[in-house]
């Protein structure tokens, strides 16, 4: 097992896995591990569906935009934003529960991403390595009815888990002093900006970026191409209407 300096440190995301077994004893350590993280009023609002299955695996992968990764790794596990259990206890013992409103969404969805992040964090401590998949709030509609999620639970992440069958170098991240604030936040001028991104823009793989995708700056790459504000009206209305039908937007 790494340090946990060098598991946080040295972390990097893994997208090809290798065929040996993620055995179901391990598996059950680290979800154990992970759902040992904080969790709001002790309530544990998350869900997590672990997904094995070959045919399973292949289903979900359209809604996963067929990333390989998803049908590649041996285990996938999808994290849920869940008030339908906490409900369901509050209403058998003779408590009305109030948790059908975004708020109790945004607690749940909380809960949910600090369990998941632990169990990577489990995870990569023991060399397996894991991928993260956006594209679940992307097509929670799909996964909804795919997992057969009862009203009030919702998908919130996706993390595919295996043990690695590649290093890639690991990514870049911004200079500390580009995220930190001291005492309050200080807005950035385009001095700053320049300062703190310039790292990124000035390295190969941002300059392959730039030129396979026709732009002109690295910016460009995020707006027109990855994250577009086209894409990202259409899937907030498949979030927005997943939240409706879930029960979690009646406040
Ligand atoms: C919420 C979230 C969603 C992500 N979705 C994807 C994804 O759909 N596909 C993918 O290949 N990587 C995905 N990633 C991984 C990021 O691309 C990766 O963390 C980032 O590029 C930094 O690389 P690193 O984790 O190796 O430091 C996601 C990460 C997060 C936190």
């Amino acid at each position: 097992m790494k340090s946990l300096s060098d598991t946080l440190l040295k972390r990097k995301t893994i997208r090809k896995y290798s065929a040996k077994k993620v055995d179901d004893d391990l598996l059950n350590d680290l979800l154990a591990r992970g759902c040992r993280a904080s969790t709001t009023g002790n309530m544990q609002v998350y869900s997590i569906i672990i997904t094995r299955d070959d045919a399973k695996k292949r289903e979900l992968a359209p809604f996963h935009f067929n990333q390989k990764m998803i049908t590649e790794a041996p285990v996938v596990l999808t994290f849920c934003a869940d008030f339908n259990r906490f409900s369901k206890w509050c209403l058998e013992n003779k408590a009305e529960p109030g948790y059908d409103n975004f708020l109790s969404f945004f607690t749940a969805a909380i809960d949910a991403l600090l369990v998941a992040q632990t169990v990577c964090i489990a995870a990569e401590s023991e060399g397996l390595g894991i991928c993260y998949l956006g594209t679940t709030t992307y097509t929670a509609d799909k996964i909804t009815e795919s997992l057969k999620l009862p009203k009030g639970v919702v998908p919130v992440t996706t993390v595919t888990l295996g043990w690695p069958a590649e290093d890639p170098e690991q990514p870049d991240r911004l200079p500390l002093e580009a995220i930190i604030h001291k005492e309050v936040y200080h807005d950035y001028s385009e001095q700053d900006l320049k300062k703190y991104y310039s790292q990124k823009e000035e390295r190969e793989d941002s300059r392959n970026f730039i030129k396979e995708n026709n732009k002109e700056t690295l910016a460009q790459v995020f707006t027109d191409v990855r994250y577009r504000k086209s894409d990202n009206v259409h899937f907030s209305g498949v979030l927005i209407k997943v939240l409706t039908d879930q029960g979690f937007m009646n406040q």
